[in-house]
């Protein structure tokens, strides 16, 4: 029997350059060989963007990724999470043995709890707790945001994944979703939830830099490349990324905003290609100028076919309808049956 992968993006907005190479290509190879789930998280969007106004599009935008980058589904079910009730049932029944503590702890809620109430990044433990008691404010920290790992952790189990490919910031999460698998199977003597690994497919994890210099792209860093960019604006983007002064000697280590370019680069140009602007820079007659319009012509032959499909996609709701069905059937069979399990073992039963 086939392996299962699974795997979610929140619905927060579009896609980038880093998703893309971080997540949907590699979504696109596995389909083929694992019984695959992939979804769109917008139950977990509600945790940090709960606005009515945007949620829809969000998913929809999402949506139209997954399938324009290839995720297939005919190969893999794809589904919206709010579409399979059986995880928030499931989600509220394995609150019950979630530790506020462990939660608490939690790298991803300690970033997001202090973002939400607006105190600074290395505000002390207490500080945090302190606020979230208060009332002497309407900056508060969901539960929802709380129970974020919960939550993860039940679109996992529900569907008895045994592989979670996600980046490096969602390990802790996986990390907590073993430990109440293995939890939930020795409270109650079962052996009912595999425990899930990461899975990055044999290669080492890529790092997308973004366009501005240090770090990676990021949605909240303000320095993407989307799928969605039109030629214009994406070569825009391209010709105002951060450089350095240029080398100042032969051989000198390449700096890192030059290097990030040269990074993208082998992401999406000849290999050739980025040899001659590496031997450039060691030679010192590297030209920016055209090596960011090298760039921007390889990036636009990897985005531009995609945005076409993405904007077909969107408009096309028959299909989108008929793919979110069918998905929601799948995954929502699936859950159901996980689901009749846990209510089994945990003693829930009906008289009638
Ligand atoms: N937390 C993930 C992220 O922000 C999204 C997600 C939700 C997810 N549920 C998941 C990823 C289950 C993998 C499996 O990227």
């Amino acid at each position: 029997m086939k392996e299962t992968v699974l795997s979610g993006i929140r619905a927060t907005g579009n896609l980038h350059l880093g998703n893309y190479y971080g997540a949907l290509s590699k979504f696109v190879r596995m389909q083929d060989d694992y019984d695959s789930l992939f979804f769109i998280a917008d139950l977990h969007a509600l945790t940090t963007h709960p606005d009515p106004k945007t949620l829809h599009s969000n998913v929809k935008n999402i949506l139209a990724e997954y399938l324009a980058a290839g995720i297939d589904p005919d190969k893999a079910t794809i589904f919206v999470q709010s579409d399979v009730p059986e995880v928030s049932e499931l989600y509220l029944l394995l609150n019950m043995h979630v530790g506020i503590g462990e939660l608490m702890r939690t790298a991803s809620f300690k970033d997001k709890a202090r973002k939400q109430l607006g105190i600074k990044v290395d505000a002390a433990e207490g500080d945090i707790e302190r606020e979230i008691i208060g009332t002497n404010s309407n900056k508060r920290v969901n539960a929802g945001l709380l129970t974020y790992p919960t939550l993860m952790a039940v679109d996992i189990l529900i569907q008895k994944a045994h592989k979670v490919p996600v980046g490096k910031d969602q390990e802790q999460h996986l990390e907590l979703t073993r430990r109440f698998a293995r939890r939930f199977n020795s409270y109650y003597g079962v052996d009912l939830f595999p425990e899930p690994e990461n899975f990055n497919f044999g290669d080492h994890a890529v790092k997308v830099p973004g366009l501005d210099g240090s770090g990676k792209m990021g949605k909240s860093e303000g320095n993407c490349i989307y799928l969605i960019d039109d030629e214009k604006t994406l070569r825009k983007k391209v010709m105002r990324a951060v450089t350095d002064e240029g080398p100042k000697e032969p051989n000198q280590p390449v700096s890192e905003p030059v290097n990030n370019l040269l990074t993208l680069m082998e992401l999406t140009s000849a290999p050739e290609v980025v040899q001659h602007y590496r031997d450039a820079y060691a030679n010192c007659s590297i030209r920016y100028g055209d090596l960011k319009k090298q760039l921007a012509e390889d990036i636009l032959k990897v985005t531009l076919p995609i945005r076409e499909r993405i904007l077909d996609i969107q408009n096309d709701d028959a299909l989108l309808a008929r793919v979110t069905r069918q998905g929601a059937e799948r995954a929502r069979e699936r859950a159901a049956k996980t689901l009749a399990e846990v209510r089994e073992i945990m003693g829930i039963r009906k008289f009638y």
